[in-house]
């Protein structure tokens, strides 16, 4: 079986690309590598372009007949980029995603599986999110995936498609035979930041000790990227069964609990051997790390995520 990857040389989508040849599944990448890198597509089927390129889209399907799903993990991704660029972020998610999807269908590929985010939910007061929680995204970011998952509610509804989002909410993490990962320099997430911190001897801070969580730090359900990369091999696999009774679905994936800082730390800390040096400041902006706290007899899902 083949499933075409769009954005397969970025993170996300090289490690699903990764997962995919594991279970025998032959993915076919196409990423303009705006982001995503080259050597992560290495010896697998790459076309490198544009996902609104039409006559890239038919040059893939005519290469590749047959391709089973298509796995749509494309997008830019930068939450404060999108407040600062809002055209730019719609067209390149949206205007873009609403090409492919026509040039897909075009060719034949009717089953879409979707990297959508946990930031599509509204987050109440405390910064909670909730399985159940209505769709409120807070940025333009986050209105572009939610847009997208309209669209593909939708046209699955006409009967154009069929579709699955994935609700991402915090990878971390890479790929256990490293093929692939996270490759910031300078990293802004957590585990980055501690990784910096442990190699470079510098202090790590905890921003906010007293969020209403368990420890006071805040709180994030983060799921490892090989466990998300598992569940899109899961939804290749089983995705007619899935959709038989619904065209569209919507899954998230996350662990339900979610971790503190303070527990990354300690857990970072245990893993290495290293002590590090930590200290505690100021609670950051709401937008970035935010907390989860419970609501009685309801299942947490997430702290806030980037993206
Ligand atoms: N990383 C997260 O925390 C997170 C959380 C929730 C959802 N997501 C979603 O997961 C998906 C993948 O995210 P990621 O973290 O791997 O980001 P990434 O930037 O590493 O990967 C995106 C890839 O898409 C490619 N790309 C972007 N625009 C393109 C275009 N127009 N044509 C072709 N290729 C294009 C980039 O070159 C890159 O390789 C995104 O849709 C993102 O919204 C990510």
């Amino acid at each position: 079986m083949k499933v075409l990857i769009t954005g397969g040389a970025g993170f996300i989508g090289s490690t699903v690309a990764s997962a995919c040849l594991d279970a025998g599944i032959v993915p076919v990448i196409l990423d303009d590598l705006s982001t995503g890198r080259e050597s992560f597509a290495a010896g697998r089927h790459f076309y490198r372009g544009d996902i609104a390129d039409a006559s890239l889209v038919d040059r893939i399907a005519a290469d590749h007949p047959g391709i089973a799903v298509a796995i749509h993990c494309a997008a830019k991704i930068v939450v404060p980029d999108s407040v600062r660029a809002p055209l730019e972020y719609y067209q390149a998610n949206v205007g873009k995603s609403i090409e492919l999807l026509r040039n897909l269908r075009r060719n034949g590929i009717d089953r879409v599986i979707f990297s959508s985010s946990a930031s599509v939910y509204g987050a109440d007061d405390g910064g909670a999110v909730m399985e159940e929680d209505p769709v409120v995204p807070s940025s333009p970011y986050a209105r572009t995936k939610a847009i997208v998952e309209q669209i593909l509610a939708d046209s699955s509804a006409a009967g154009e498609l069929r579709a699955i989002a994935l609700r991402y909410f915090n990878p971390i993490g890479a790929d256990p035979q490293s093929r692939s990962g996270l490759a910031h320099r300078d990293p802004s997430h957590v585990l980055g930041l501690l990784i910096t911190a442990h190699r470079r001897g510098g202090a790590f801070t905890i921003t906010g000790v007293d969020w209403p969580t368990r420890d006071g730090s805040g709180l994030r359900d983060f799921i490892h990227v090989w466990d998300l990369a598992q569940a899109h091999v899961r939804a290749v696999e089983r995705f007619d069964a899935v959709t038989a009774d619904e065209p569209y679905r919507v899954i998230n994936l996350g662990g339900g609990t979610g971790t503190t800082v303070r527990e990354l730390v300690a857990a970072f800390e245990r893993v290495t051997g290293a002590t590090l040096d930590v200290r505690t400041g100021r609670t950051a902006p709401a937008m970035w790390p935010v907390p989860t706290r419970t609501r009685a007899g309801r299942r947490i899902c997430s702290g806030g995520m980037p993206s």
